[in-house]
């Protein structure tokens, strides 16, 4: 089988470049956890994600109310995998989180949910509204020398904070591993904000957080049909005009698709590792772990990148 070229991060993690998000487990009001899916169906989505290949788990302290990361704990005891899991996870840099130490803090409370003595990637969650952005990096540099934390990494960073991020750890030594930011076939800003390319300039993996922009991507939404849970109901992304206009690209994600039998989604998601990226989709139950597992272990034509680059060039 076909394997692709890894990112700098997932070769380093020995993960493919596909990773499984886990927003969705635990959280309830904007996700519906524990109503239309719960713990038994994310468990199996951890299970199978990484059973598929998938290990690179994608969580953050704030999700679900450190539920999210209780769960992952729950799963990594419960062990029995067939291959290493890779766990990363965020620190929200909240206004009245205003010293370095509050992070060093957070890790801790962190490890004790996950039950593990550290974590491969420790990220950022957005850019710190306090002033000492400086001492930050300095503490997460700080976990990496006491071994609590293996890589570090930033999310939803600009093109600018992620030079100065690079540079502040480049002090310590460290090298900045990752910016999580949101990008897939529908929204393209990555390219055109200067983020993409300073990652690629700096050798810093881009990982594609809503890849396939939160289910929009699967062609099972449409006019008349919108997802439940707060967030998706509520949100312009699935309004009626929006779910009209994102039919033609899930036409061409079918018509590119259907010669392999892919899925839509696992077009969408091919599409992302084809650039370079790591994309992490969000998956509630087994069923869906092993589709976004399977956009791994073959590869869009060059012909067909640029196709799905064109049709959607308006989603910029
Ligand atoms: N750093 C940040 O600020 C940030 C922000 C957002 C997300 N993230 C990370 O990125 C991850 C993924 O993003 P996301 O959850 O926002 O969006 P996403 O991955 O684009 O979409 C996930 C949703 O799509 C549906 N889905 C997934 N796989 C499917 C499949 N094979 N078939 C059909 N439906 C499928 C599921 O919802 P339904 O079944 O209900 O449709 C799932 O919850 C998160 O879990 C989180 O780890 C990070």
């Amino acid at each position: 089988m076909q394997r692709e070229v890894k990112v700098n991060l997932a070769k380093e993690l020995g993960v493919e470049p596909l990773g499984v998000g886990a927003w969705a487990w635990g959280t309830k009001n904007i996700w519906g956890y524990g109503q239309e899916y719960g713990r038994k169906e994310v468990g199996e989505a951890f299970r199978e994600s990484v059973e598929n290949g998938v290990s690179f788990i994608d969580t953050a302290e704030i999700y679900g109310n450190g539920e999210s990361e209780r769960i992952v704990g729950e799963m990594l005891r419960e062990g029995g995998f067939s291959r290493e899991t890779v766990i990363a996870t965020k620190f929200a840099p909240l206004p009245y989180r205003i010293s370095p130490r509050s992070s060093l803090d957070a890790l801790d409370a962190s490890l004790v949910r996950l039950g593990v003595p550290s974590v491969d990637l420790y990220q950022i969650h957005f850019n710190s509204p306090v002033p000492n952005k400086n001492g930050l990096l300095d503490a997460l540099a700080e976990a990496v020398h006491e071994g609590k934390v293996r890589h570090v990494g930033v999310s939803n960073y600009n093109a600018d904070a992620t030079y100065r991020a690079y540079e502040r750890l480049a002090k310590h030594g460290v090298k900045l591993a990752s910016n999580q930011v949101q990008y897939s076939l529908l929204h393209r800003k990555p390219e055109t904000n200067g983020v993409l390319d300073a990652c690629r300039d700096l050798g810093v993996t881009l990982i594609a957080y809503s890849p396939i922009a939160q289910g929009l991507l699967t062609g099972k939404y449409a006019p008349g049909n919108k997802p439940s849970g707060m967030m998706r109901r509520f949100g312009s992304a699935f309004r009626e005009s929006n779910l009209r206009r994102v039919e033609p690209v899930v036409d061409i994600l079918r018509e590119i698709g259907k010669t392999r039998e892919r899925e839509p989604a696992q077009v969408a998601l091919n599409w992302l590792v084809r650039k370079g990226t790591m994309p992490i989709p969000g998956a509630k139950d087994g069923k869906q772990a092993r589709q976004n597992a399977a956009a791994l272990g073959w590869s869009l034509t060059n012909e067909e990148v640029e196709r799905l680059d064109l049709a959607t060039l308006g989603w910029r």
